[in-house]
C-alpha cells in the first residue's frame, strides 16, 4: 500500500509534502533551513502532533550542519526556542525537542555533534513509525464486526512520521475485513478531513464519504455510525484528551447516541506534567483561517472571530485510548505509562 512520505531526510535536506496544497497539488518543500521548517509548522504545511515532533527534531539537527564552534549553546537555545514557539498544543513537539536537548548535552563538545543530532532525529522518526504500527495492531480489538466508522481531522500518515494513528487503526481494520465505510468530517476551518484523510483513504482503497462537521449528529441519529475514532495532540494523565476542534462535540454526541468513542495516540502524546485537561494550552489561530477560504474572503474581514484549534474531551466520554502499549480502558491513569 502506498503511504505518503510526509517528512523525509535525503542528502542532508528535509523533504516535506506541503499539506496546505493537498490533495490538489503534491508540492514538496525541500530545505535545510530551520527557520523555513518552523514556518512550515506554523502554517500547517506539516501538521499533526507526531509529524510536528519528528519535523522539529530534524530542523534542530539540520541547524547544526554549518555552525561555528563559538557560542554553540546559544545557537542551540535560539533554535530550540524558535521551534518550541511554533505550535503550543501538540506535546510531541516538546517531547521531541527535549530528546534532542539530551543528545546536544551529551555531544556538545564532540566533533561529531551534527551527526549525533541527525542520528537522534532519525531515531525519533523510526520510533514513530514503530509506534504507529503497534497502535494499529492494538486497535484491532475494538472491532467485533464490520463497522461504519467516523473520524475527524487527519490522524493518518500525513500527521505522523509513520502510517498514522487513528487512520492506521482504520487501515489495519480494513485489511482485516472490519471496515464497511468511513465517514470523514471535513474538519473546519482548514479541512484536514476532506482534503487529507479523504486523500489517504482513497489511496488505501477504503470506502469513505466526506460530510460537514455538523452532519455527524444526523448520521448518528440515523444509526449509520458504529464507532468514532480520532487522534490526539496531548493527553493528560487522567485521560482527558486534546484534539482538533470539534472532537469534543463528537464525544458528546457519541455519549448521547451510545456509540463508543476512541482515541488513538502514541505515548509520546501523553503529557505527564498535565494531570488534567484544563492544564492543556489550547492554540488560538488567526481569524483569517475562518474568514478566508483559499484566497476568497467569505465574510466581512472586520467581524470578530473565535478560532481555537483544539478542544479537550473529558475522560468520562472516552471508551478507550489506544496506544502502542495496549488498549487503555477507563479509569485512565497514565502516570506510569
Ligand atoms: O492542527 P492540526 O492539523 O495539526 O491538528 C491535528 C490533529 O488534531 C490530529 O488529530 C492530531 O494531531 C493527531 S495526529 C496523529
Amino acid at each position: 500500500m502506498k503511504v505518503p512520505l510526509t517528512v523525509q531526510l535525503k542528502d542532508s535536506k528535509l523533504y516535506i509534502i506541503n499539506q496546505t496544497k493537498l490533495p490538489l497539488e503534491e508540492e514538496i518543500i525541500i530545505t535545510d533551513d530551520y527557520e523555513r521548517i518552523a514556518v512550515a509548522i506554523e502554517k500547517l504545511e506539516v501538521r499533526g502532533a507526531p509529524a510536528i515532533g519528528v519535523t522539529a527534531a530534524y530542523a534542530l539537527a539540520l541547524s547544526f550542519k554549518i555552525i561555528q564552534k563559538e557560542n554553540i549553546v546559544g545557537h542551540f537555545d535560539k533554535v530550540f526556542k524558535r521551534l518550541a514557539s511554533t505550535r503550543p498544543t501538540a506535546v510531541n513537539l516538546f517531547n521531541a525537542l527535549d530528546e534532542m536537548r539530551n543528545t546536544f548535552e551529551q555531544f556538545k563538545n564532540d566533533n561529531s555533534l551534527y551527526e549525533r543530532m541527525i542520528e537522534r532525529a532519525v531515531l525519533i522518526h523510526d520510533n514513530d513509525i514503530k509506534l504507529c504500527d503497534a497502535i494499529a495492531t492494538n486497535g484491532l480489538s475494538i472491532f467485533k464486526k464490520k463497522c461504519r466508522v467516523l473520524t475527524h481531522c487527519n490522524a493518518g500518515s500525513l500527521a505522523t512520521g509513520g502510517n498514522g494513528t487513528a487512520v492506521n487503526v482504520i487501515r489495519h481494520a480494513f485489511e482485516n475485513g472490519f471496515i464497511e465505510h468511513v465517514y470523514v468530517d471535513e474538519t473546519r476551518p482548514l479541512f484536514q478531513g476532506s482534503r487529507l484523510t479523504a486523500w489517504e483513504l482513497k489511496q488505501a482503497g477504503i470506502p469513505f464519504s466526506i460530510n460537514t462537521d455538523s452532519a455527524a449528529a444526523f448520521l448518528m441519529q440515523q444509526g449509520k455510525v458504529d464507532l468514532v475514532i480520532t487522534g490526539s495532540d496531548r493527553i493528560a494523565v487522567n485521560g482527558d484528551a486534546a484534539n482538533k476542534i470539534g472532537t469534543y462535540n463528537l464525544a458528546v454526541l457519541c455519549n448521547y447516541h451510545k456509540i463508543p468513542f476512541y482515541i488513538a495516540a502514541p505515548t509520546t502524546t501523553i503529557d505527564k506534567k498535565c494531570s488534567e485537561g484544563s492544564q492543556i494550552k489550547i492554540e488560538l489561530r488567526d481569524k483569517k483561517e475562518l474568514t478566508i477560504i483559499g484566497n476568497k474572503e467569505i465574510t466581512d474581514q472586520d467581524f470578530p472571530a473565535y478560532c481555537p484549534a483544539f478542544d479537550v474531551t473529558p475522560n468520562n466520554l472516552i471508551s478507550a485510548i489506544i496506544t502502542e502499549k495496549q488498549l487503555h480502558k477507563p479509569p485512565f491513569d497514565f502516570s506510569n505509562v
